[in-house]
């Protein structure tokens, strides 16, 4: 719902739970008012200041540029007076940079629209309502529109900009950051989410001092390195209690999120396009439009912030065939063969992993061209008959026949230096004049903005894709984009590229899922280095990380269930020692680890002790059964081992409150400790629930779901007896709680199933 007073210029959006209010002063300056739990009450112009005195006391008036240093303008201009990170930047053609914006006009519809060329939340039922408010600025007549949409159904305002040259002359936007949020509150602190290759998305939280804090993108990819996430959080936050202000950008390029304390204790915080290496030409009568924020409020601390995050993915932004349907059980040949594999070796494969529940074989790197390793054939989409004779036609042929799907690998943005591709067309890469463009993992970068180059690539993917029953593809990307220069882009719009390939990107994905609408897309980038609402938008699930090893998942995973619902996170078993650590853990940890993601196995089964495929057929199985609950389940996290240095704990509940599936995973064992007490969350207080162990280790020959039923055995979670399942109150196993027994040895998963009785 938004409402605006007009008696005294108040704009107030409001989901369920909570309200954002701005105004407007006598000036026509919009100020932001308030975000937080929900109030009734539009009067709240009062908050913005107007009749404050400046100091020093001799300054009988208020002046612009000094109220511009304290006030909280809702879409901050820089130039003129406001010195703190401003949202838009511009040069005129006479070089000059400021920029007075000032209320136009605004309309409230029902439901929201799409945004030019970009991913954006949706709502099929138009339920949701939308504020477009016009900011003017007198002199170059540039209008920006400012949108917000309210959901009905989830607590979230999302908001987006988008900026019209209403000039006569041309104009360079040099930053045009998506949304901006005041709070003043004391003892805030800053979580993000930092990490590496392999280490991606690990939640850290800093103390806000005077000054700024800054998350950052300046890779051309959202990153392995940085989150284009940032979360305001008091200091007493836990996962069930303080306030929450949460950004997350739907975009997946160059990023900047910036939260600041002033000299008055006003904390501000910004999110957008990274404005290092943009600047766009804007012509008269053109329009650029920029990425969409998505704003969160919490007051019951982080995991209804996850929760609603959650919620706001699933229903409203992933899309298409596979949005609500189980996802195939994959078996993926990557960590199992690499590049030394033939059709014989993936049948055989396939063969086993069929028996055993297994729906989906998918091969990765290395069919094509003549790529026995990294060095070559990156652009050369042809299949290597040498290694599959016959093509994609026979081999998905034989994998049918087995009763399984076919998928494979496709990295479409890049080019080997050894490759026809870039033999043909060396300047179709990232290039700039008179240099030589860097490699990394020895493949350049294809120049997307260049139409006639993401046409090419297009329609190579297509012929893939026609050449036989291919029914997923993981969509890879391995390097940075560095040497940042368009061969044929004029000189003053060169800094457009970065946001020109990534338009380019999402332009190939949108017609590859339209022209292929049952396909099943995983978006990956060396692992998780563009897992973000962007590509979300476009594949239903993204590839989380390159660390399969169970137990640094457990944190890297942890980081990005704190956002992102578990069926769009790809995780697999690979084999042990795990290639990336040496580590060795159960076969049946890491199944319950990869249970709480679309599940699948990175490792060639053929080579598995008899002891360990005997489990496959139990989690296949266990997956299939608790899928719903893993899809569509509310999340809450009991414990982190992140935190702890012991174990971790967290659990899914359907929305009714009727089913519940836990993990557990204790990391370390101590010696002289008794069973631990886990708090559940989540369930009905008044309800009675049975809550039973599934063993994941049961050899089972089946692929049904009832082969999981029949390794429910309540002993094996330590709170039940033989005697028939007891019956426990949901207030008790929430308020107080049930045993988890201690167990022998390092890295030991136990899943509980709760179900109310
Ligand atoms: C990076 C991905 O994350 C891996 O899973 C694998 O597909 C390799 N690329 C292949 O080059």
């Amino acid at each position: 719902m938004i409402h605006y007073d007009e008696a005294h210029h108040i704009f107030k959006l409001d989901t369920p739970n909570t309200s954002y209010v701005f105004g407007l002063t006598d000036e026509s300056y919009p100020g932001q008012i308030y975000y937080g739990r929900k109030i009734e009450d539009t009067d709240l112009g009062y908050l913005l200041r107007e009749d404050e005195r400046p100091q020093p006391p001799s300054v009988l008036r208020r002046e612009k540029a000094g109220y511009f240093d304290f006030y909280p303008m809702e879409y901050p201009t820089g130039g003129i007076g406001d010195a703190r990170e401003s949202c838009i930047g511009i040069r005129t053609m006479d070089g000059q940079e400021g920029l007075e914006l000032r209320y136009g006009s605004h309309q409230i519809y029902a439901g929201k629209k799409p945004l030019e060329g970009l991913p954006a939340t949706w709502d099929e039922n138009q339920s949701c309502s939308t504020l477009e408010m016009v900011l003017e600025d007198e002199v170059t007549g540039l209008r920006v529109i400012l949108s917000y949409t309210a959901f009905e159904d989830v607590d979230v305002i999302t908001r987006s900009v988008r900026v019209e040259n209403a000039g006569d002359r041309s104009i360079y936007l040099t930053k045009v950051l998506s949304a901006c949020l005041h709070v003043e509150q004391e003892h805030l602190e800053v979580l993000t989410l930092p990490g590496s290759w392999s280490r991606e998305r690990q939640i850290q939280r800093q103390k806000l001092g005077y000054g700024s804090i800054v998350t950052e993108s300046i890779r051309g990819i959202s990153s392995h390195q940085d989150h284009p996430f940032m979360a305001l959080v008091t200091e007493n936050c836990t996962q069930t209690t303080g306030d929450v202000y949460a950004m997350n950008f739907v975009y997946s390029g160059n990023f900047l999120a910036k939260a600041m304390r002033d000299q008055f204790d006003q904390i501000r915080m910004v999110m957008g396009i990274h404005p290092d290496r943009f600047c766009w030409k804007l012509e008269p009568g053109e329009t650029f439009w920029a990425p969409e924020v998505v704003m969160v409020y919490s007051d019951e601390g982080l995991g209804k912030m996850t929760r609603t995050f959650h919620s706001l993915y699933r229903r409203h932004l992933i899309r298409g065939y596979w949005k609500d349907r189980r996802r195939p059980v994959l078996i993926n040949n990557w960590e199992a063969t690499y590049f030394d594999f033939d059709t014989e070796k993936l049948l055989a494969i396939a063969r086993e992993a069929a028996e055993r529940g297994i729906e989906m074989l998918v091969v990765d790197d290395g069919w094509f061209g003549h790529r026995s390793n990294d060095d070559s054939s990156l652009g050369d989409w042809q299949v290597n008959e040498s290694k599959l004779p016959g093509g994609f036609a026979y081999l998905a042929q034989e994998v049918n026949k087995l009763g399984m799907k076919l998928g494979i690998w496709l990295e479409p943005e890049m080019v080997s230096e050894d490759s026809d591709l870039y033999r043909a067309h060396p300047d179709w890469v990232l290039r700039m004049n008179g240099r030589e463009p860097g490699q990394a993992r020895a493949q350049y970068v294809l120049d997307l903005s260049r139409p006639e180059v993401a046409e090419y690539v297009y329609g190579m993917i297509r012929d893939v894709l026609s050449s036989a029953n291919i029914e997923y593809v993981k969509w890879d990307m391995n390097r940075l984009l560095s040497d940042v220069g368009s061969l044929t882009l004029p000189s003053d719009r060169q800094g457009e590229i970065l946001h020109r390939y990534m338009l380019a990107v999402y332009g190939l994905q949108e017609r590859l899922t339209k022209d292929f609408p049952q396909l099943l897309l995983e978006n990956c980038c060396s692992g998780g280095g563009r897992f973000d609402p962007g590509m979300l938008y476009y594949s239903p699930q993204i590839w989380c990380s390159d660390d399969t090893d169970a137990i640094e998942r457990l944190s890297i995973q942890e980081g990005t269930q704190l956002l992102y619902p578990l069926s769009c996170i790809g995780a697999h078993v690979s084999i042990c020692p795990n290639h990336g650590t040496g580590r060795v853990t159960p076969f049946e940890t890491r199944g319950a680890v990869a249970l709480s993601g679309t599940f699948g196995y990175e490792l060639d089964i053929t080579r598995l002790s008899d002891e360990e495929k005997n489990q496959i057929p139990g989690q296949t199985a266990a997956y299939k059964k608790y899928s719903h609950l893993i899809r569509n389940g509310e999340y809450y996290r009991i414990a982190s081992w992140r935190e702890n240095h012991l174990y971790d704990c967290f659990m899914v509940v359907s929305e009714d409150r009727t089913e519940a599936l836990c993990t557990y995973v204790q990391v370390l064992s101590q010696i002289n400790y008794k069973s631990r007490r886990i708090r559940l969350q989540g369930l009905d207080p008044d309800a009675f629930y049975s809550v039973t162990g599934v063993t994941l280790a049961e050899t089972s020959e089946t692929e049904d779901a009832a082969a999981a039923e029949s390794s429910e055995n309540a002993a094996a979670a330590g709170c039940g007896n033989n005697a028939g399942p007891k019956r426990y109150q949901g207030a008790a196993l929430m308020y107080a709680g049930i045993l988890m027994p201690r167990v022998m040895g390092d890295f030991q998963a136990r899943l509980l199933h709760i179900m109310k009785i």
